[in-house]
């Protein structure tokens, strides 16, 4: 049974960091017998300046047909080139849509190598090792009706619509307790339940489906503002995490602070479960194109190649591999291996390229 992954490395720095990503995973298939085929495919200003299209043919099929995509980075200055209408046609936002990726994951954990030049104390990071699940395809960055309008006195006036149906909030919800039975077994539901009826409703299908599938998982909740203020306070009490769009999108930056920097983080984004039993993911660092370093072959790769190990553990289904990579990770900061963006005064800077080096080497 061979999976497919799209490899997918696009613009910026997206196809620096997913060279040293798609080694690794060409490494694990060479020397693990991991069943998976790799197809690279072309996103963005290079395959429009060719063919019109940011996301051609060749693309659109290899995604299609993967099982994952391995994705790099999108945007930068250069994407102006492109009309918007022709890169909305193929935008990144649009595919999370067509796949339907409801759950995004990203794992906040302290590497214990960084732990000492974090913007955190130490003896807070020490063993922080949780998973925020963000709801990625509804609430108020989806909903209608939404607009600018101007009132009768003049004044403008900006809406959107929070929403959430009840199966929109029951898919991720039982994500969040699936993971958390693969873990420490904990879920904290975050919602505004004491102002928004969004929360609610959040909370009781959440507290509903516990109930009925999930009373082994130890389940609490937490109100957004006092989540923010634990995520800072005391890490280490949360396993996983579980919240709508926009209060993950909060979260989860604020979490990323605790693992020293934005080119060490990963994500999941997952799709529903087919008849098959099969789930399209996506797994791309939660870093962007990073214009002001493009080209120059210093990016961090490891939110890339974290982002290796989390498809191993969720489609490839090969935990004990995605265990001895993260392992090779660790090994290697450990070792000193550091990019510019996570080097002490001092110390030496790989490059991209090298950081790959040192893990595999690991
Ligand atoms: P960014 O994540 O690209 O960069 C923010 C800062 O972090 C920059 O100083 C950059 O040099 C640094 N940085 C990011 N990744 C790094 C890495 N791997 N190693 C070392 N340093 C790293 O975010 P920014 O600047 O807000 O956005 C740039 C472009 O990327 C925009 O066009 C934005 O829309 C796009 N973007 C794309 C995403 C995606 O493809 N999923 C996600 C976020 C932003
Ligand atoms: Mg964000």
């Amino acid at each position: 049974n061979m999976f497919k992954v799209a490899v997918v490395g696009g613009e910026g720095i997206g196809p620096e960091v997913t060279a040293q990503s798609h080694r690794v995973l060409k490494w694990f298939a060479a020397n693990r017998g991991v069943p998976v085929t790799m197809r690279e495919a072309q996103y963005g200003i290079i395959p429009y300046l060719a063919t019109g299209k940011v996301l051609p043919e060749d693309t659109v099929e290899a995604m299609e047909e993967a099982d994952a995509i391995l994705w790099g980075a999108t945007g930068g200055p250069e994407t102006k080139e492109v009309p918007p209408a022709a890169r909305k046609a193929g935008s990144l936002l649009s595919m999370r849509r067509k796949y339907d990726l409801y759950a995004n994951l990203r794992p906040i954990v302290a590497s214990p190598a960084l732990a000492d030049s974090a913007p955190l104390k130490a003896e807070v990071l020490r063993g922080v090792d949780f998973v925020i699940i963000r709801e990625l395809t509804s609430g108020i960055y989806f909903g209608e009706p939404r607009g600018i309008e101007t009132l009768a006195d003049g004044q403008r006036r900006g809406f959107n619509t929070e929403q959430y149906t009840t199966n929109q909030i029951r898919r991720v919800a039982r994500a969040a307790f699936e993971l958390a039975r693969t873990r420490k077994g904990k879920v904290c539901s975050v919602d505004k339940a004491n102002v928004l009826e969004t929360s609610v409703l959040w909370r009781e299908e959440v507290i509903a489906l516990h109930k009925q599938e999930f009373s082994d998982v130890e389940l609490n909740h937490l109100y957004v503002d006092n989540a923010a203020m634990q995520i800072v306070r005391e890490p280490r009490q949360f396993d996983v995490m579980v919240t709508g769009n926009i209060f993950g999108d909060i979260l989860s930056d604020c979490a990323a602070m605790a693992s020293g920097s934005l080119g060490m983080l990963p994500s999941a984004s997952l799709g529903p479960v087919d008849k098959f039993g099969r789930r399209k993911a996506l797994y791309e660092p939660v870093h962007g194109s990073a214009p002001d370093i493009a080209g120059k072959g210093i990016a961090n790769p490891l939110g890339s190649i974290l982002s290796v190990a989390m498809m191993l553990r969720l489609t490839l289904d090969r935990p004990d591999d995605a265990d001895l990579l993260e392992k090779a990770v660790d090994t290697a900061l450990a070792n000193g291996a550091r990019t510019a963006d996570i080097a002490e005064a001092g110390a030496t800077r790989l490059s991209t390229e090298q950081m790959g080096d040192a893990v595999l080497s690991a």
